[in-house]
């Protein structure tokens, strides 16, 4: 591998000048590289902060329109839907996910019929926004029963098809959903829709901020590790990945991120299939860290940034992503 010895090799030489490093950069970011988060609320003409993720909101619908729009003039490729339901709506089985008129479908709607297919819209498969228990699916006895939540879930994951919805991430890691829901949505004429997996996913401390943003903090009983995974693993990794291309997967995602790199880059290096990685919450709050929206640590979050495609992923959901013209050089 290496040619030649110092002082004929002079590793600085091509890093003495700018024109030099940037012809031999071996990764880069371009808008077409992000995923924006939208987190939604109830109401009109409403912008809320969320106090642990500065410079993160809750939009009511009627304010997400110039959102979209500036995202699409900045060359996103896709916004993933998280909505925030009022308590209210919440109960134990989380049955405000089927409702065809809840938050995320009326998005889904107005978002498809103002922009069409000029952005991709994603959306959560999972029941946590809509449980009075905080959990991604049915509760029983405390454990999270799998094929009952699967049932469910292949409901919801129609209904978000039928609204509009172009990728479906199902985010609560339950055993064979992503072989039922892209069966159902064969069978219900969405053979179109994507899955996007979030096979791995690990039952993470970084998921704070989005628990307080979606409203299921302070409700969450216990924790997720009967159903997301020990981040003491990583092989194990490597079989989620395995059974969710085998089910029908069309990408996957490893969450949380800048803790997990070296899961990224198994993952690409054993399936060629396009990987994406969550920056979550918990990171965000960590870069963002007192800066109160200014992003004067930019330069921190753009070496962030770029592992993640150093480390293989081929998109990053990032709470930044709306801010990209202050970020990428
Ligand atoms: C829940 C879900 C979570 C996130 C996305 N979808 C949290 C959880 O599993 O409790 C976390 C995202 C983030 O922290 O930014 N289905």
């Amino acid at each position: 591998m290496i040619t030649g010895k110092f002082p004929s090799l002079r590793l600085r030489r091509s890093r003495k000048n700018s024109w030099s490093r940037r012809l031999i950069e071996e990764n880069n970011l371009s808008p077409n590289d992000f995923i924006l988060p939208l987190f939604l609320i109830e109401g009109k003409n409403k912008k809320q902060p969320i106090k642990s993720m500065p410079g993160v909101y809750r939009y009511s619908l009627d304010k997400i329109s110039h959102l979209i729009d500036k995202a699409i003039n900045n060359g996103l490729p896709m916004i993933a839907l998280f909505p925030n339901t009022d308590m209210k709506k919440k109960n134990f089985l989380g049955t405000e996910a089927l409702n065809e008129n809840n938050l995320v479908c009326r998005a889904l709607q107005l978002i498809k019929k103002r922009f069409k297919n000029d952005i991709g819209i994603m959306c959560d498969v999972a029941l946590d926004p809509y449980t009075s228990h905080g959990h991604d699916g049915l509760l029983d006895n405390n454990y999270v029963l799998n094929d009952e939540t699967v049932d469910v879930l292949i409901n919801q994951s129609i209904l978000q098809a039928q609204m509009g919805c172009d990728v479906l991430a199902p985010s609560d890691m339950m055993d064979g959903r992503i072989g039922k829901i892209r069966k159902s949505l064969d069978k219900n004429g969405f053979k179109m829709t994507q899955i996007l997996s979030y096979a791995v996913k690990y039952s993470s401390n970084f998921y704070g901020p989005f628990r307080d943003a979606v409203g299921s903090k302070g409700l969450l009983k216990g924790d997720k590790k009967n159903y997301q995974m020990d981040f003491r693993n990583s092989d194990e990794a490597l079989r989620e990945v395995a059974l969710d291309i085998k089910e029908g997967a069309d990408m996957v995602m490893v969450k949380p991120g800048l803790p997990y790199l070296d899961i990224i880059k198994s993952v690409k290096e054993n399936f060629k299939i396009p990987v994406l990685a969550y920056q979550v919450s918990g990171e965000y709050s960590l870069l963002s860290n007192g800066i109160n929206n200014k992003l004067i640590n930019k330069d921190v979050i753009l070496e962030s940034l770029i592992s993640f495609k150093r480390a293989g992923a081929n998109a990053i959901v990032s709470y930044y992503a709306d801010r990209l013209d202050k970020i990428l050089d």
